[in-house]
């Protein structure tokens, strides 16, 4: 039997424009891209050509890593709406659009919401600046950073949203409450971005990461991390550079259909 698998009538042709991802040139804000996923996904998105601007707290590493990458560093707070303002008109004043904001600044700030203290056998509760520093840059960030691009993108009738959500916010996890809480309302929010904006060209999608081998997990005992990666079916922790091709495979035009969808990348642990 002939193999065809170029000439015309193939059906391999009906893909062939769908192989592109049309992220060259396109411009893309990524929060929290100093460090960990959010600057694999810079990474990622350099590698595309697209044109990458991080947004940390952290001036350092984020200028040295800006350099390296060809990429443009900002210095932002994403809980300062009046910044983050700021920074999106700056972008826009710069390269004239704004195509893609990856979500992905986080914190954690881990804690029970309930627990019985061993000496005194009084109850203690989670405070509540815990759970608000959490709820602040987590979920609030993330609806500030989105709004304040969203003047560009709704004019242009064009853009995508991403968000950094987790596993925990379908599952939730003990002394997690404030970040689960604050990763199921990124979920709502996404959806609800994606429901609205779909009319003007705008896609909103998710993805959730499991367990990935950042500084984020250094606070986490080590008997905790064996017993991670003893109940992941693929016996390891995820890799950054796999949630940052997930990032980027949903902002490219190969998912033009795809809005207020979820991506679990976490080698199997929520099966
Ligand atoms: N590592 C994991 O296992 C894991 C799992 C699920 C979800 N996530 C999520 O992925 C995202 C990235 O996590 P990571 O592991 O790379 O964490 P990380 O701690 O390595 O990086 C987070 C970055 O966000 C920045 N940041 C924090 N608060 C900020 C603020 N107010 N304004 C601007 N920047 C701020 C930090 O400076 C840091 O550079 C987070 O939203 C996290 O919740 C991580």
């Amino acid at each position: 039997m002939t193999v065809r698998t170029t000439t015309k009538g193939n059906p391999v042709n009906a893909f062939s424009n769908l192989k592109e991802t049309g992220l060259a040139g396109k411009v893309v804000i990524i929060t929290g891209g100093a460090q960990g996923i959010g600057l694999a996904t810079a990474r990622r998105f350099r590698a595309e050509d697209s044109q990458v601007v991080i947004v940390d707290l952290k001036t350092q590493p984020g200028d040295e890593v800006a350099l390296e990458l060809g990429a443009t560093f900002m210095p932002l707070d994403v809980t300062d709406e009046a910044a983050v303002n700021a920074m999106a008109e700056e972008v826009f004043a710069k390269y004239g659009r704004i195509d893609v904001l990856v979500n992905n600044a986080g914190i954690t700030a881990d804690g029970k919401m309930v627990s019985i203290d061993k000496a005194t056998g009084e109850l203690k509760f989670m405070s509540l600046d815990r759970w608000d520093r959490v709820m602040d840059v987590n979920l609030r960030g993330a609806f500030i950073c989105s709004q304040a691009v969203l003047r560009y993108m709704v004019p242009a009738r064009s853009g995508c949203l991403l968000f950094a959500s987790s596993i925990v916010a379908t599952s939730g996890n003990a002394g997690q409450g404030n970040y689960g809480a604050s990763k199921a309302g990124l979920l709502a929010l996404m959806k609800a971005y994606a429901r609205e904006l779909g009319k003007f060209g705008i896609r909103s999608n998710a993805v959730l990461p499991g367990f990935t081998e950042t500084s984020m997990l250094d606070t986490v005992p080590k008997w905790m991390m064996d017993a991670i990666i003893d109940g992941t079916p693929m016996g390891r922790l995820v890799d950054p550079r796999h949630i940052a091709n997930a990032y980027a495979n949903l902002a490219g035009d190969q998912s033009a259909s795809t809005t207020g969808s979820s991506v679990a990348v976490d080698c199997g642990f929520t099966l």
